[in-house]
């Protein structure tokens, strides 16, 4: 017997029959949603007005003959049952990855062959990686997270499990066996960060090793089971080159933004949720000079600046005594003492909005944030609410002052409906007018119509304006980017 295994022959005892694994029971496959067909046609039947729904077009399972599906199903549970009682999980533990993974496959050959299973060997193989899925990894979510090209994975309870494709959600035939499985998961990830998700404290974030960004939320605060939601890390690290490839932006809007990277303009990227702010971010990081002191505050470390001189700070929530909480503003502020030359806050949604403010007004040129808004008028009002937030009674026209002296450009993005990233505006703070903020856009996506497969034909232009931060571009040697930029509108 080998070390990760309690010694002793697999038990011959009959526990009672634990549920699969990853089961590919034939109702696994739900029909698929009816409104579907009229939602890819974009048509909405007048008569039976309804929002349209969510596709739910995930590849059924493989259709499997039935006696197949259930020798299948049996030989998992003996295995599960006999697995579960013959190793040793804390030996399991303290082994690496791979020499774990080669221990349950062993093992579970062990008792394929002591039970006498009718399995084959690519069958025996599955049901092999299944079981060390569950038992050292993330379980069903094992292959979801392996698979490139998935940007979102939500699960809503153990038997709801949707993915974000191309920009499109979609379901998937994932199933957990129960809740507690589930919840097992999802404190498998947070424990390996030092977190703890439970009764307690339901509500937990975390980052993968891989860097992924995770949320778990469990009952009794989600009601239909454990929720988490997890933001995948996207291996192939996006460039505005990758974006223009996209269609997300023209070449020429493209050189714009990498002059507002380059000549320290004061930036904040707007856009809802999972529009592609963080990226939009993350690329405008690229173009900051290798000498610049840059200090970067997330909740989750996200953003992956490639300079030499970069100080990452983290926010840290408070602990089960609900004491020793840092909050953004605090990390924000903190930073200010740290001579930074730019301050980027990952996410802006708080009263740290002020002291990011005051860090654009006060000499760290450059700096950049993200807000959640819909359009980049919504943003300026976004930010005087988060100022509002923290109680500082500070008169409205001064906040307004304020938001117009320290941003100079606001990049708006948005997931159109076609599960497409755009980048929507380019827009300029000028002013004040009276009481009122003034702006210019210098690039627009017009949206033109909308091709037989429902993709939105957009066009982005130039508007040909000459910005405000023109003689800061030239100051830095980028003004023939911002003067292509200009000149696509009159050629
Ligand atoms: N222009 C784009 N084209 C295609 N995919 C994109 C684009 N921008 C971002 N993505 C992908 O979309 C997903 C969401 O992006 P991102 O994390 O930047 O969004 P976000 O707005 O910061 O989200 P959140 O509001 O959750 O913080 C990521 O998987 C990212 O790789
Ligand atoms: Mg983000």
């Amino acid at each position: 017997m080998s070390f990760g295994r309690k010694s002793g022959a697999p038990s011959s005892s009959s526990p009672p029959p634990p549920p699969s694994i990853n089961p590919t029971a034939p109702q696994a496959a739900p029909a698929l949603s009816p409104s579907v067909t009229a939602h890819e046609k974009n048509e909405i039947p007048l008569d039976h007005l309804e929002a349209p729904q969510v596709e739910d077009n995930h590849t059924p399972a493989p259709e499997v003959d039935s006696m197949t599906a259930l020798r299948l199903q049996r030989a998992r549970n003996r295995i599960w049952s006999d697995l579960r009682d013959g190793i040793d999980l804390k030996a399991l533990a303290r082994m690496e990855g791979k020499a774990a993974r080669d221990e349950v496959q062993t093992a579970v050959e062990e008792i394929a062959r002591f039970r006498n299973l009718d399995l084959t060997p690519a069958e025996l193989a599955q049901i092999a990686k299944e079981c060390g899925d569950d038992m050292l990894g993330y379980g069903p979510l094992e292959n979801l997270l392996s698979e490139d090209g998935i940007a979102d994975i939500m699960i809503n309870g153990p038997d709801t499990v949707y993915v974000e494709r191309k920009g499109k959600i979609q379901k998937t035939d994932i199933k957990f066996r129960d809740n507690q499985h589930l919840v097992t998961i999802c404190q498998r990830i947070v424990g390996a960060i030092g977190r703890r998700v439970d009764e307690a404290s339901p509500i937990c974030d975390a980052r993968l090793p891989d860097g992924s960004r995770v949320n778990v939320i469990i009952p009794p605060l989600s009601v239909d089971g454990a929720c988490m939601t997890i933001r995948k890390f996207t291996k192939e690290k996006l460039t505005l080159e990758k974006l223009v490839g996209f269609g997300s932006m023209t070449p020429s809007c493209a050189k714009l933004i990498m002059a507002i990277g380059r000549a320290r303009v004061n930036v904040l990227v707007s856009g809802g949720t999972g529009s592609g702010k963080t990226t939009m971010l993350n690329c405008l990081t690229r173009y900051i000079e290798n000498g610049e002191r840059v200090i970067t505050c997330e909740d989750a470390c996200e953003l992956q600046l490639q300079q030499p001189h970069v100080v990452r700070l983290e926010t840290r929530p408070a602990n089960l005594e609900g004491v020793g909480e840092v909050t953004m503003r605090d990390l924000v502020r903190n930073c200010l003492r740290m001579r930074p030359e730019r301050i980027i806050v990952g996410e802006v949604r708080g009263p740290e909005a002020f002291d990011l403010l005051q860090a654009m007004n006060t000499g760290h040129d450059g700096s950049m944030g993200t807000v959640h808004a819909n359009n980049p008028r919504e943003a300026i009002s976004r930010m005087e609410n988060m100022i509002a937030m923290g109680n500082l009674n500070i008169p409205t026209t001064a906040v307004r002052e304020q938001i117009a002296s320290a941003i100079n450009v606001i990049i708006q993005v948005q997931r159109l409906r076609d599960g497409s990233r755009k980048v929507t505006h380019v827009s300029e703070i000028t002013g004040m007018e009276g009481e009122v903020v003034t702006m210019q856009d210098l690039f627009v996506l017009d949206i033109v119509g909308e091709d037989e497969h429902g993709k939105l034909i957009t066009k982005q232009r130039s508007t040909g304006l000459r910005p405000k931060f023109f003689d800061k571009a030239r100051a830095f040697g980028v003004e023939k980017y911002v003067l292509d930029a200009m000149e696509e509108a009159y050629g």
